[in-house]
This record gives structure tokens, sequence and C-alpha cells, in this order.
């Protein structure tokens, strides 16, 4: 009997340890890729190495500046990337050596996060976050009330939250993990929700309540689940290519607004930044678009949550040839959000300017959809920490001090906000 039990037991156990090694083996793992930060001087010296992106295999483009590119290359492209850097005679410095370790990492410290209510030590699922909605729904019905963006390739329901303690607030919309990878943005997005609506502190109080706030945790799902499930590192959307194998469009390229113009986006199914077969191509993005369209006269501020690298981008991305007509003002109130951040105890330093004058030319991204079509004058795409050292994977125990540094920021930017008129 008691032989017998242990033995059900363990059966059982094994059942569990191989459903649990199977769904492990099912994603994919990045054993000894590695993240290399590459300093450029000259043009020819940068597309020597975007070219070598083009390669989906071995090479990943996590992040691009002016004069710097942050490539993920795996093992077998090591010597290859070694020969590139040699004849681009550029300089190439490693930060990242194992991103499958901060994976790990990252996993573990979820899991043994996971038995906790749901909170802020830990990054959580689409199905945790929206379990928290329904909960804050039902416990602040008078103030909060959710909405639907619309439904998502695969057929999830993307949804939205609104806050508003009186009418005629100026409004604020924050469009958070449209690319998937990006979890660090839920996760501010939803301690945000959760600051204004239980926080006792009367600065907050009075930022919460003077505004009426449209909330979209995570707007790209299908990616989000995607990042969960099978591949950490996805950026796109989930939309097969009628064109390619390829899968996916990256929907902050995706909006009617200068679509495709100037290398603003890619037209290779393949890259990560794909602007899709025609804007507007990704439901998700349709979605955004008649939802902003329907409430536009009540938003005065788009805000754009991405990481990383610790930026404030304002319009325009398809050109630093022109600059938008209140560019001093949104200079502005981006120093200001960039100072109170600094001045917070951690010290952290955000940079900020038009999009494409101090990164690179990317055209139809939300920030700059908003701005040009549908007359949001203060609209920014934020980048969150880090400035590489994890990037995407940035450990769970950051989530909350990023997520201060948002809330001193946000406070920073609209109180600016006011004294523009
Ligand atoms: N890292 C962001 C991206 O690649 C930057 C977007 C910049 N914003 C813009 N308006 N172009 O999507
Ligand atoms: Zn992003």
């Amino acid at each position: 009997m008691g032989y017998t039990f242990t033995l059900l037991l363990a059966l059982a156990l094994l059942h569990i340890a191989r459903g649990a090694s199977v769904g492990q083996d099912s994603r994919i793992r990045y054993d000894n890729y590695s993240v290399y930060k590459i300093k450029y001087e000259s043009l020819g010296q940068r597309n020597l190495l975007r070219q070598l992106a083009e390669d989906r295999n071995n090479f990943r483009l996590w992040h691009e500046a002016k004069d710097e590119l942050h490539l993920m290359i795996s093992p077998y492209g090591l010597p290859e990337f070694q020969a590139e850097v040699l004849k681009a005679n550029v300089s190439a410095e490693i930060f990242i050596p194992n991103v499958q370790e901060l994976i790990d990492v990252e996993t573990d410290e979820n899991s043994r996060a996971s038995s906790d209510d749901f909170g802020w030590k830990k990054y959580n699922s689409l199905a945790e976050i929206e379990a928290w909605l329904d909960d804050i729904l039902a416990r602040y019905p008078v103030i909060t009330e959710g909405f639907v963006l619309g439904t998502s390739y695969e057929g999830r329901t993307i949804r939205g939250l609104k806050i508003s303690y009186k009418s005629g607030n100026p409004g604020v919309f924050i469009e958070s993990n449209i690319h998937a990878r990006e979890w660090i943005t839920s996760a501010t997005a939803t301690w945000l929700i959760n600051q204004f609506l239980t926080s006792e502190d009367p600065l907050v109080r009075t930022l919460a309540e003077s505004h009426d706030w449209y909330i979209v945790p995570v707007l790209n799902v299908d990616g989000f689940v995607y990042t969960h499930e099978k591949d950490r590192m996805w950026r796109k959307t989930r939309q097969p290519s009628e064109i390619s194998a390829c899968v996916g469009v990256d929907p902050n390229r995706n909006y009617d607004s200068h679509w495709m113009e100037n290398g603003g986006a890619s037209s290779n199914p393949c890259a990560e930044d794909y602007g899709g077969p025609h804007a507007f191509s990704e439901p998700e993005i349709q979605a955004m678009s008649d939802f902003v369209g329907s409430i536009k006269e009540k938003l005065n501020v788009m805000l754009a949550f991405h990481s990383y690298s610790q930026l404030l981008l304002s319009p325009y991305g398809h050109t630093k040839e022109e600059y938008p007509e209140n560019f001093d003002d949104l200079m502005e109130v981006a120093k200001a959000y960039g100072d109170a951040v600094e001045a917070f105890p951690y010290g952290t330093v955000y940079r900020y300017g038009s999009a494409a004058g101090i990164l690179y030319p990317a055209s139809g991204a939300t920030n700059d959809w908003a701005y040009n079509e549908q007359g949001i004058e203060i609209s920014y795409t934020i980048e969150f920490r880090d400035t590489g050292r994890y990037g995407f994977i940035l450990p769970p125990a950051h989530i909350v001090p990023n997520a201060e540094e948002a809330l001193i920021g946000i406070t920073a930017l609209l109180d600016k906000c006011k004294t523009l008129g």
C-alpha cells in the first residue's frame, strides 16, 4: 500500500517533470548567444554591419542608434562576425556573453514568485495581467472602466483600462508592449495603474485624479504570449507573410504615417523592422487607430512605452531634415522628464531628441502617427531601462525602480505641459 502510493507519487512527479521539460524544450534556446555593442563612424560601416543582420539565424538586431549597433550573435555566427568587424574596422565590445543564462535566471525568478499574488517582483503572463485587470475593475467600479481595442491576428482580445476621477480632465494615452519582448513596459504600465488607484502620496493623487488615463498594458498580445511560451526574444506580431516563410510585422512601423518612407522600415518580411505588406496590415495596429481615432478629441498626450536605452523620442521618426512646429516645447517637456528622473535616487540618465535626430529614420511609429494624423501634440516614445547590460531581459528587481522613475518622469512631463498652456 505504502509502496504503491510512493510509486504513484513518483509517477505523478515524473509526469509533471516531463510535462515541464517538454514545455521547456519547446522553447527556443539561446545558449552561448552573445550580444555585442558595436561603435561605427561611417554609413558604409553601418551598412556592412546591418547586412550581417539580414542573416536572421545568426544575427539579430537588438538596438540601433546613430553611431552604435547592438547585435545578438549565435555561436555559429561568431567567426563571420569577427571577420566583418575587422573588415569594417569598427570597435566591438561584448556585454552579454550568454543570453540563455539571463533567460534562465529570469525564468527562475518568475516561477519562484509565481505563487505570490499579482505583483511586481516578477514578470506576469498575459493571463495573469488580464485576471488582475478584472480584479481592478471589480474593486474600482466607479473610477475604472475596461475597454476593448479590438482583436489580434490570433483572435485574442486587446484590452485597455480607463481611469477617470472626474470628467473633463486632459487625456493621456499609454500604449505598452507593442514590441513583444519588451516586458518591462507592461510591468511598468500595470504598476502605474496600481499607483493611480492606491497611492496615498498627495503628488500621485493629484497626478492620478487630474488626468483621464487610457492604458493598454499589452498591445501586441500574440507576440507577448509567444515570448512567454516559445521565444523570449520575439519582437513582432504573429501574422504570417504571404510572400515569405518569416512571420510577423514590426507593429511600430505599421502605422499609416509616412509609412516606409526614407528607409524608415524594411520591406524584407524577415527583418525585425519589417513594415508589413501595407500600412495597418496588422489588426492590432488597425485597432489602435480605430480606438484612438474615436477619442482623439479627449487626448492631449500619447506615450508609447518601449525598452531599452533610456530615451525620450519625439516626432519626427521619418526624417531629421524637418522638425515639428512645437519641437522646442517637446524638448522642454522631455527635459523635464529627464531632469526629474536623474534627480531621483537612482540617478538614471535619460537622453532626448527627435527619433530620427538621435537614432535613425523609423517611420510608421505610434508617436509619429499620433502627432501627425491624430493631432496629439505631446507625443513620445519612451525607451526604459537599461542601456544594454541586460537589454530586453531586465531582471525583475528593476521593475519597481524603473516604474518609479516612469511615475516621477510622467509627473514632471505633465506638470511642464500645463505651463505651456
Ligand atoms: N526603438 C523604437 C523602435 O525601433 C524606436 C521608435 C522611435 N520612434 C519613432 N517615432 N521612430 O521602434
Ligand atoms: Zn520597442
